[in-house]
């Protein structure tokens, strides 16, 4: 049998050199079971002693725990290093180069339809209606009854909607449906315009959504004429399309007014003239929007005396407002959640 006393000289020096070739904290730890750990072969020379001649015993359980003693400090030191160059290595991942040009951060953007409805806003307040918002989800009474559209009538086929529970409520088909409910709460001179989202059982097209907004208009007060309305919406339509832009009145028929009209603007192609234009269809008007004188009934409904009060209404789109001002072809873009459309509008 070999001298204990050099066989631990010759484990501790193998250790030693193993352990000068490592540096990640997994060998490591590796190394340090095998030549410290329990089993490690100077432990079992340790345990062994008892079992060896009186002359080999002598002095060897000292050096053995030398040995053990060298290969902890030896453990150490290393385990310093490795901790080191990690350290170091990590600092070198995330070292930022401040030289580098910096990163633009994506700014996001109103929506085309919200930059519309809000300068739309911004020039009817300076003619001074007030902005209000009420309720998508809508009574039936407020939406059709008060507006002169009892149950059952035909012009209930104009606006088919989605009905929710409770019994007659529903999504609301057009932003009139405030009318009545301004009516109870203001008195004359009301100058209100209400924007929102309305819904409609609507196939939809280039032209049409199933949810579109709508800005609705009204003013209550002793002697409105059509004159108040046209001149109203003339002169609003010059400051959202431009100013040379020329309006025209037709007969419509909207239950709740009377008369009723719709409102087109000359098509700013080819400036009204028609011919073989393609924005207008050669019609040289574009429709924008339903208006007309509010029916007696409804300023009844209201709880105004309709001798004594007149008014005028108009409801418009600013989807179909944004399609004419920016020559956008179809409508479903607006909401097709693509951006490479909606960043053009800065
Ligand atoms: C109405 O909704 C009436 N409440 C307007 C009104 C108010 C008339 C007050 C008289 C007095 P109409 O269904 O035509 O009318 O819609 C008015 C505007 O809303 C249209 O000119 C159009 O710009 C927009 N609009 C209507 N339906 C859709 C749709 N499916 N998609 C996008 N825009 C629409």
């Amino acid at each position: 049998m070999n001298d204990p006393m050099s066989t631990v000289d010759q484990l501790r020096d193998a250790a030693l050199l193993e352990l000068r070739s490592i540096d990640d904290a997994e060998r490591l730890e590796q190394w340090r079971v095998a030549h410290l750990g329990r089993g490690s072969a100077l432990n079992q020379l340790l345990t062994g002693i008892g079992k060896l001649a009186a002359e080999q015993r002598k002095g060897l359980g000292q050096a053995i725990n030398l040995a053990k003693n060298r290969l902890q400090a030896g453990f150490e030191e290393r385990q310093a290093l490795v901790k080191a160059a990690l350290r170091a290595a990590s600092f070198a991942s995330e070292r930022v180069d401040v030289s580098l040009p910096g990163r633009p951060l994506a700014v996001g953007r109103l929506h085309p339809i919200t930059q519309v409805i809000e300068e739309c806003l911004r020039i009817l307040q300076s003619m001074g209606f007030q902005v209000v918002e009420t309720v998508e989800v809508e009574e039936d009474y407020y939406n059709f009854e008060v507006l002169n559209i009892p149950a059952e009538h035909p012009a209930r086929d104009m606006w088919d909607t989605l009905y929710v529970q409770p019994p007659n409520v529903l999504l609301r088909t057009h932003t009139t449906a405030y009318q009545g409910r301004m009516m109870q709460q203001m008195r004359p001179p009301i100058r209100v315009v209400n924007v929102g989202r309305n819904y409609r059982f609507e196939a939809v097209d280039a032209t049409h959504e199933w949810m579109f907004h709508q800005i609705d208009g009204f003013a209550v007060d002793e002697g409105l004429t059509l004159a108040d309305l046209k001149g109203t919406l003339t002169a609003f339509a010059q400051q959202i399309f431009w100013p040379n832009v020329r309006t025209r009145f037709r007969c419509d028929y909207f239950p709740f007014v009377e008369p009723g009209v719709d409102m087109s603007i000359s098509c700013h192609a080819c400036d009204g003239r028609g011919g073989d234009c393609a924005v207008c269809r050669g019609a040289g008007w574009l429709e924008i929007l339903g208006a007309g004188m509010v029916h007696p009934r409804v300023l009844r409904a209201g709880g105004l005396d309709p001798e004594r009060y007149s008014g005028f209404a108009w409801g418009m789109g600013p989807e179909r407002i944004a399609m004419i001002k920016y020559d956008i072809q179809d409508i479903r873009l607006f909401y097709g959640n693509d951006t490479r459309f909606l960043e053009q509008f800065a």
